[in-house]
């Protein structure tokens, strides 16, 4: 330590500026060869030369990083399981319980007293049972074909995904109809999503119908039948609907004709005018003054 204290130059002594060629030249001792200017230090490599090796090695790490899992990993790529894989986190030998939903694994470890084997919902879990979180039967629709699902069925198991991403850990991907086996999105998982979209659009539409106009009061007797009212003087008309969405379905089941893509609904709604229109309709038999109606037809709504 002290040695290299006492090699210090003086503060005094001419400048070693090398920017400045003459000093550079009037430092080396004569007799000694040159190093050729530019080339590397012999001490190693340059900075730029550490850089340039560090990228090299970075890229060949990202790019054998994408063979094998087929993402670029500085964006989170996802872990791609086969159904295989899956297959084997079902707690045996205290392995972690993951379960799929629309091709997304989570590990639902922390709610054992749910999907261990031995409990009310182990079925769930080593696979992807998308179709079985909508129809409940938890035999025949354990799987993840959702092909024929009603565009609100879609959106409810939709929902369903958003709840294991609030309350579980997210593992990554599964191959299969909603993911390839880089992980990336198919065109079916695009379809999903639309599908639930337009389910979403259809109910936001309904309750701002709602809203508009109130639905009306519904007395059940057994003598009388149903009987439809509305208060404050308004007048109960039925309202017919066409929204975005689905070919059957809850939302179709109205008994309407729908148009392809559309669902076309009815019920009672009560309107401050008097008026009427082919989607206002008066009740069978009910003169357009009256606030309350008896219902003649079969269902009423
Ligand atoms: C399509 C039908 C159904 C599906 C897909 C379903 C699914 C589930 C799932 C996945 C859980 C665990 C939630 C978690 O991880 O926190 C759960 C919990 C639960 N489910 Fe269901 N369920 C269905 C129907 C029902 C029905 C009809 C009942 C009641 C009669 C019910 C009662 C419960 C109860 C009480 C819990 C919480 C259990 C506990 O706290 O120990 N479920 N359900």
């Amino acid at each position: 330590m002290s040695s290299s204290l006492t090699k210090r130059k003086p503060l005094t002594e001419p400048s070693t500026d090398v920017s400045n060629p003459q000093n550079e030249k009037a430092q080396e001792p004569a007799g000694v060869a040159q190093e050729p200017r530019h080339c590397p230090s012999r001490k190693g490599l340059s900075l730029l030369q550490q850089l340039l090796v560090a990228l090299i090695l970075l890229a060949a790490g990202c790019f054998a990083s994408w063979r094998i899992y087929g993402c670029w990993p500085f964006l989170s790529g996802p872990r791609v399981f086969s159904k295989a894989e899956l297959s084997h986190y079902v707690g045996k030998s205290d392995s972690a319980l993951y379960l799929a939903i629309l091709g997304e694994v989570f590990d639902v470890t922390k709610g054992r007293r749910f999907y261990a084997a031995d409990k009310g919902y182990g079925f769930f879990v080593g696979r992807d049972a998308s179709r079985a979180f909508v129809t409940g039967d938890f035999e025949g629709d354990l799987t993840d074909d959702v092909a024929d699902l009603s565009p609100e069925q879609i959106k409810s198991i939709v929902e369903w995904r958003d709840f294991y991403h609030k309350t579980y850990t997210y593992k990554g991907r599964l191959e299969g109809p909603f993911h390839d086996a880089r992980g990336r999105p198919t065109g079916h998982l695009r379809w999903v999503e639309q599908q639930a979209a337009r389910a979403k659009s259809a109910e936001e539409q309904q309750r701002e119908l709602e809203a508009q106009w109130p639905s009306c009061n519904v007395r059940w007797t057994e003598s009388e039948g149903s009987t439809v009212w509305c208060e404050g003087g308004a007048y109960p008309r039925k309202l017919i609907s066409t929204l975005p969405g689905g070919s059957g379905g809850p939302a179709g089941a109205s008994g309407a004709a729908s148009a392809p893509g559309k669902t076309t609904t009815s019920r009672c709604a009560c309107f401050e005018e008097v008026g009427w229109s082919d989607v206002r309709q008066l009740y069978a038999g009910c003169p357009p003054d009256q606030h309350s109606c008896k219902i003649l037809e079969q269902h009423a709504s």
